[in-house]
């Protein structure tokens, strides 16, 4: 884990708040859309954990709350996720599953030892007395955190919702569902894992920093968390509830492609809008089709395509870019695959999925319904159902339009 570095954003100039500290002792810079790990990053801090079994180094990947690899501890509270919660000055930010907050890591000396990493599982295995030795050490390096510091300042509280209609999601597609369902004189609610901070459009979402954990169908439930404090579990039971979850990006197959610095061009192109900052230094694209190319024009960078890329370089970051035998220096690869619907939910919903090339996406109907369980009606919009991401918020709108319809029908329904 490193410390402060050269930055890989910057942001423009004034638009530091405060600052947030992290490891300790370094101070960093807060600006007023700031997620922690955008205000890292224009810090330069890139490392912010090591990973459970190998102990590679560790930074944010997809930068939109799907990966978990930017884990890090906020204000004594273990496994946060950094680029979810929104920065505010004062903040205390330390890394996890490191001996040492800050300075020198004595444990870096296993990256010189063990350079493809420390494989735990078949290191030391005889005698036994030594393997008891190496399993001790092992699992203290390894974990995920420790408790947290202090009884958080409130108590967890639960709150219950009965809204006509609950979109998970507040992407293009669940904010356009929305507006038509909300239009319609239908109560809607909006929830989505990002943190706004107060910087998203606050009609558009009415849970932020929200992630819905379980969704069960028999029950007609779903259950989410909302951080802050007090923390707060949300469940909901809708008459209508709508998946609207987008997509995720995997990872693209080359050596080194954990490196902290390798990053989801998506996640990234996000960051920057909603943010302001811009890349400090240069950034290479990874990947073939659309994506990439999308991904090239909004980073204003060069695409490369995969078969050319050997290898990522760098230490605790990402150094540059082996390509076809030359080394390009760079300071951020951001990889740009086919989106793969984000539909983990719809299959715990035990909704129908089907492969679609790079992911499974939800099956629905003509009008956007997907056959479930449950006593309410299911839908999915947007690019968990395959949609293309620039087709979501029409889509969104039309799987409004089959909601309000469906309401208007359904005995009771009250939709304008
Ligand atoms: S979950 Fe934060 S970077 Fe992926």
């Amino acid at each position: 884990v490193a410390g402060k570095d050269d930055p890989l954003l910057v942001r423009p100039a004034g638009e530091s708040l405060g600052q947030l500290r992290w490891a300790g002792e370094d101070w960093v810079d807060v600006g007023p859309r700031d997620t922690v790990t955008s205000a890292l990053l224009t810090a330069g801090v890139c490392a912010t954990s090591r990973s459970l079994k190998l102990r590679r180094h560790r930074g944010p990947y997809c930068l939109r709350g799907d990966c978990g690899t930017c884990l890090v501890r906020i204000d004594g509270r273990p496994n946060r996720r950094a680029c979810l919660a929104a920065a505010a000055s004062g903040m205390q930010v330390d890394p996890q599953n490191v001996l040492t907050p800050s300075g020198p890591d004595p444990t870096a000396l296993a990256d010189k030892l063990f350079s493809e990493g420390m494989d735990h599982h078949h290191f030391m295995v005889r005698p036994r007395f030594v393997n008891q030795i190496m399993q001790g050490v092992a699992r203290n390096l390894a974990g995920l955190g420790t408790l947290p510091s202090h009884e958080p300042d409130a108590p967890a509280r639960h709150e219950h919702h009965s809204p006509d209609v609950l979109v998970i999601g507040g992407g293009e597609a669940g904010r356009a569902l929305a507006r038509r369902t909300h239009t319609a004189g239908l109560e809607t609610i909006v929830v989505d894992r990002i943190d706004a901070g107060g910087h998203l459009d606050p009609m558009a979402i009415d849970h932020a920093a929200t992630g819905v954990f379980g969704i069960y169908g028999v029950e007609g439930l779903v259950a989410a968390m909302t951080h802050g404090s007090p923390e707060v579990l949300r469940t909901f039971r809708a008459r209508h509830v709508v998946l609207a979850t987008g997509a995720t990006e995997p990872l693209l197959p080359f050596e080194n492609n954990d490196l902290p610095g390798v990053v989801a061009a998506r996640g990234l192109v996000s960051l920057l809008h909603r943010t302001g900052l811009r890349p400090a230094g240069p950034v290479l694209v990874v990947g073939d089709g659309p994506a990439a190319v999308t991904a090239g024009k909004d980073l204003q960078a060069d695409v490369v395509a995969l078969q050319d890329v050997v290898a990522v370089h760098g230490g605790s970051r990402v150094e540059s870019l082996e390509v076809r035998g030359r080394k390009i220096p760079c300071r951020m690869v951001a990889v740009a695959p086919a989106p793969a619907p984000a539909s983990d939910l719809a299959r715990q919903a035990e909704a129908e999925v089907r492969f679609s090339g790079s992911g499974f996406e939800v099956v629905r109907d003509a009008q956007g319904q997907v056959v479930s369980r449950g006593p309410w009606q299911l839908w999915a919009a947007g690019e968990v159902a395959g949609v293309d991401r620039h087709e979501a918020a029409d889509d969104g709108h039309r799987v409004g339009e089959s909601i309000v319809a469906a309401a208007r029908t359904s005995a009771g329904g009250r939709a304008r």
